[in-house]
């Protein structure tokens, strides 16, 4: 019995000690300036594009296809929300503000294929310069270091704003929307996709499901998650929205996202491995957020918000 008892006290030590450093090691929401340190430390260390490309958000996976690559599925994403927000629509040479941009991912797309002229603004100076270093010269796009809860553009500058997973790290939704949409000229097209959590009024979370809600805030610096309701009713009510918001629940089409955010590394070992001994370290430190964050969204706790409106 002894035999048994000692390895399973040692196993349960040694997996005590690595959830406390794991913990240790959250990167909390304190304020943007938290958000822009972290955003630096994951562009300058270049795990983050290593892994998952130039693109920081989900792939779409359509569900009539079986399986396509993540980096594809990224692509495709943008694509896709071009498509169902209306964007293509617009004549090339329209003014796009891309609200948390990262490393212009998304930019670099809107400017080549649509043919926009792009401003990407993120709050991270290591994303600004790591963006203009990817973008080729003469790609009508350009970078600025802003924060997108104090917009140094006049109203109605924009004929679309786009915004992809930056509204989850903003801790106050209403300015996050005010200064969307008031950038956005009258008549103008939002496309905007967020992490967001099930309505937690009218379903409230489990013990279990607040301390896993706990760890998605904390580890990636999220100060909040609203539900898609909500969020939809932020910009309904906005002065300068025409009144009419569409929402969507992607869950179903970008899930998949998650198991392949940690195949990538198994997939292209070398992609990790040639970074040095402290990016694999840092590269299993995610693996157990990116196993939360699947198993949040597969059960409907997170729900992939996409929203679409006219200024
Ligand atoms: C998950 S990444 C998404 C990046 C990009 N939209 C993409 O899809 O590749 C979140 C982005 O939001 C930006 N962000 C977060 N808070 C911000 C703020 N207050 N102002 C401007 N950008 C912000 C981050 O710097 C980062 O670029």
């Amino acid at each position: 019995m002894l035999e048994l008892l000692v390895p399973l006290f040692i196993l349960f030590l040694i997996l005590l000690t690595l959830t406390l450093i794991w913990r240790s090691k959250a990167r909390k929401y304190i304020s943007s300036s938290t958000v822009a340190s972290a955003y630096d430390a994951w562009t300058q260390d270049k795990l983050l594009e290593r892994m998952w490309g130039e693109h920081i958000h989900l792939g779409f996976y359509p569900s009539e296809v079986k399986k396509i690559d993540f980096r594809k599925a990224k692509v495709h994403f943008v694509h896709e929300l071009v498509k169902w927000s209306g964007l293509d629509k617009l004549p090339k040479g329209s003014r796009v503000l891309d609200v948390g941009c990262g490393i212009g991912g998304s930019s670099r797309i809107l400017a080549k294929y649509y043919g926009f002229n792009v401003t990407g603004i993120t709050i991270s100076p290591a994303q600004v310069k790591r963006a203009r270093d990817l973008t080729p010269l003469g790609l009508n796009c350009k970078f600025q270091v802003m924060d997108a809860l104090d917009l140094k553009f006049e109203d109605g500058a924009f004929d679309a704003v786009w915004s992809v997973e930056a509204g989850a790290h903003m801790n106050d939704k209403t300015k996050f929307a005010d200064e969307i949409l008031r950038t956005l000229r009258p008549g103008g097209y939002l496309a905007l996709a967020d992490w967001n959590s099930r309505d937690l009024s009218v379903d409230p979370p489990t013990f279990i499901e607040k301390l896993v809600l706990k760890q998605l805030l904390e580890q990636w610096v999220h100060p909040n998650f609203i539900s898609i309701n909500d969020f939809s009713d932020i910009l309904r009510n906005n002065k300068n929205s025409a009144g009419s918001v569409i929402t969507e629940n992607w869950n179903s089409y970008t899930n998949p996202s998650w198991y392949d955010s940690i195949f990538e590394g198994i997939r292209r070992p070398l992609a990790i491995l040639s970074l040095g001994p402290l990016a694999i370290v840092k590269s299993i430190r995610e693996i157990p957020t990116i196993l939360l964050m699947n198993w949040a969204f597969r059960k409907g706790l997170m729900e992939f918000g996409v929203y679409k409106c006219r200024g």
